[in-house]
């Protein structure tokens, strides 16, 4: 596999891209996926939100951010005064990689060589939707978007710009979702509002 590059087609609108990216197989992904999951929202959203790796739901369903994540992901974005219709939602990688465990099929972080085969289309996404602020969900999108030395510890909450792309987006990184719904009881609500604070934060950015 060669990566999502030789997939991409002439055409680049954001229709013609998400009919392309049906027949990717620029990474071992798509063998065992249902399908791929391509970005949703306006063609000309101010925001692209960017997330991880479609989940089990996502995956049956074909749309980004339809399971739990996506729940705590909606909660949070009415807080922080940002109504997700108006945000163009999609993923770093676009087919979901699992394990499967007793009869279940177990979220799996994609690898670096995984996003980075992938990022054409997050790239292509980008350039049809030009917003004027991307926000990354969680470190996968953060790397794949800043280089794999970006640390969301550090440099969450920040407005920064992307690189790579002229006449760039602001930009500000966050925690995955997941990560909130994961966090134990004890610390669960307030990393619930470091997460309201930073999509706040980028939201007052624009
Ligand atoms: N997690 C993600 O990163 N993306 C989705 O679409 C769903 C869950
Ligand atoms: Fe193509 Fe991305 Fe799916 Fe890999 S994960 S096959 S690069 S669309």
């Amino acid at each position: 596999h060669e990566g999502a590059r030789n997939y991409l087609p002439r055409e680049r609108s954001l229709s013609a891209l998400r009919e392309a990216a049906r027949g990717c197989r620029g990474c071992d992904l798509y063998a065992d996926a249902t399908q791929t999951v391509f970005g949703e929202g306006p063609e000309h959203a101010r925001i692209v939100m960017v997330g991880e790796v479609p989940g089990d739901r996502e995956d049956r369903e074909g749309a980004p951010f339809v399971g739990p994540a996506g729940g705590l992901l909606d909660r949070a974005l009415a807080e922080a005064g940002i109504d997700r219709d108006t945000v163009y939602l999609t993923n770093a990688v676009k087919h979901f990689r699992f394990d499967t465990k007793g009869g279940r099929r177990v979220h799996k972080t994609p690898t670096r060589s995984q996003t980075v085969a992938c990022k054409p289309w997050l790239m292509a996404e980008l350039d049809a939707v030009r917003p004027e602020l991307v926000v990354a969900l969680g470190a996968t999108a953060a790397q794949s978007l800043f280089g794999p030395d970006f640390r969301v510890s550090s440099r969450r909450g920040q407005v920064l710009e992307l690189p790579e792309i002229d006449d760039p987006p602001l930009a500000v990184a966050t925690v995955h979702p997941s990560a909130v719904l994961r966090a134990r009881d004890a610390d669960r609500e307030r990393a619930y509002a470091a997460f309201v604070a930073d999509l706040t934060t980028a939201a007052r950015a624009l």
